[in-house]
């Protein structure tokens, strides 16, 4: 039973009768409040002549909120598509018992607010915006991630990067989108990549994009191009002559593999499955002792999608140099004959340097670098990774192969070529947009130039290159753009 005291008269619930304070519109979140309790409160604040809106929207100047978790209500607020947010008074409920006892709305305090939380303008440069492994709008971007893969294999590079960008811009905010108005200020998010997010707000799904993914030509190249050796060039042609699947390949006499796509075919389970962390760090390990072999102060890092902080990857990329500028020109060639006699080398193409500083800036300063490196497979057994093989088949395997790759730029370069590899492959994209749009510098990942100044900006680490292009150090772990 209620309290019949307190309980307000019928006469007073209504909405604008007995209103005592007209630019006050207060909303009641019933998160973590609880619909009786609201409605109690609710009934409280209309007797003593307080506006409460029942839904929130744009009129509403001040929020109460019983949630202690400022972050998660943040979050969820973010995702409402308020255009006012940023105006409103986020409060919590001791403004609000302040407010009943003095009979008005009380000065809005600090010790009132639920964190003073900037609605910060989000940047159309992922390499301004700080992207961790946590993807709050994975169901956007897998949609996003299907379309621009599909206009790939046809050709239509403007589109195809619209979409990567749309992506990339959604897996940055730290909160979901839950209606098409709270991507209102967000940049990068098209007509089409609207209309899709409508789409799957609406009814969980794209139509455009499950169209996609049942087209046949679409599903025969995402297969092919799946074939370690094989891209989008090589898929289509195939797809031309007839072919649909792996065994309409492998049985047309007219077909040359090379060798990489003979290997892939050859280790297809394996490297078509998922890398763990744990087997990451037990390559390190062995391609650490390795190097160390050749020469006792080799430098190896751990780069790509694993030094970005992801569970999982395709391959396992590390830069393998030494201290002294020059000594590293054998190193790769060393390293490669070191675990071929431990025999656990599967497949190796090995790409010499063509690098030339004099040569830079070169017309296309591009995502292809001149540095050597190698393309390899390794063979990784059971009992060298920590908790065993992840993901091992039936049948008790005792080892599996694994795609490595590994890159060695001389030490002068290393900053530059620790940046491009560590990527997200949009993240490098954007930070060589930014450069160029934005200061009039040219980056890749053997340097980066100035051509204004015309001359070359010297870099030691990561956040010298930051530095010299003025923007914020990105932690790689924020990078998964
Ligand atoms: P990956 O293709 O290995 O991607 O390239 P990833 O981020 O590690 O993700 P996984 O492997 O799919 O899990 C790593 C980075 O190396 C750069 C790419 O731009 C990317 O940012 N890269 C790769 C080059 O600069 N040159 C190359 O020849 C290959
Ligand atoms: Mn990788």
């Amino acid at each position: 039973m209620s309290d019949p005291v307190l309980l307000p008269s019928k006469a007073s619930i209504s909405r604008h009768e007995g209103v005592k304070f007209e630019d006050v519109r207060v909303h009641l979140l019933e998160r973590k409040m609880g619909s009786s309790r609201r409605r109690f409160l609710t009934h409280l604040a209309r007797s003593k002549g307080f506006i409460v809106e029942d839904t929130l929207s744009d009129a509403v100047t001040h929020v109460v909120s019983e949630e202690s978790q400022a972050s998660s209500l943040w979050k969820w607020l973010k995702g409402c598509g308020l255009k006012n947010l940023p105006m409103m008074h986020i409060l919590n409920i001791i403004w609000f018992t302040d407010s009943m006892r003095e009979g008005r709305p009380v000065a809005v305090e600090t010790r009132h607010l639920i964190q003073v939380c900037v609605l910060a303008t989000v940047s159309q440069y992922a390499c301004q915006r700080q992207t961790t492994t946590e993807n709050n709008n994975k169901i956007f971007t897998d949609a996003f991630e299907v379309l621009a893969e599909s206009y790939e294999f046809n050709e239509m590079e403007g589109p195809c990067l619209a979409f990567r960008r749309a992506a990339s811009v959604l897996k940055s905010l730290p909160w979901a989108v839950q209606c098409l108005g709270a991507t209102e200020d967000l940049p990068c998010l098209g007509e089409h990549s609207k209309a899709v997010m409508e789409e799957i707000l609406q009814y969980g799904r794209s139509f455009e994009v499950e169209k996609i993914l049942s087209d046949e030509r679409y599903q025969t190249l995402k297969l092919f191009t799946s074939v370690f050796g094989v891209g989008p060039k090589t898929g289509e042609k195939w797809y031309r002559r007839g072919l649909r699947s792996f065994s309409d390949i492998l049985a047309e006499p007219s077909i040359h593999l090379n060798r990489m796509q003979q290997s892939g075919f050859l280790h297809y389970g394996d490297i078509s499955r998922a890398v763990s962390k744990a087997e990451a760090q037990a390559l390190g390990n062995i391609i650490d002792e390795a190097v160390h072999v050749i020469t006792t102060d080799a430098i190896l890092a751990l780069t790509g999608g694993f030094r970005r902080g992801k569970e999982f990857g395709h391959d396992v990329d590390f830069i393998v140099t030494t201290p002294e500028l020059g000594k590293e020109g054998h190193l790769l060639t060393s390293l490669i004959d070191q675990l071929e006699q431990q025999g656990i080398l599967l497949f190796c193409e090995h790409q010499t340097s063509t690098f030339d500083m004099s040569k830079l800036p070169s017309h296309r300063f591009e995502a292809m670098d001149h540095f050597a490196k190698c393309f390899l497979i390794l063979r990784l057994e059971n009992s060298q990774v920590v908790g065993g093989l992840h993901d091992a088949e039936e049948g008790g395997r005792s080892w599996r192969a694994v795609r490595v790759d590994l890159v060695s730029p001389p030490i002068d370069r290393y900053a530059f070529a620790l940046l491009g590899w560590t990527g997200s492959r949009q993240f490098e994209r954007d930070l060589r947009r930014f450069a160029r749009m934005e200061r009039r510098m040219l980056l890749d990942n053997h340097a980066l130039f100035d051509k204004t100044k015309k001359e070359f900006l010297a870099a030691t680490t990561e956040k010298d290159i930051f530095a010299h292009l003025g923007l914020e150090y990105i932690e790689p772990w924020q990078r998964n753009a």
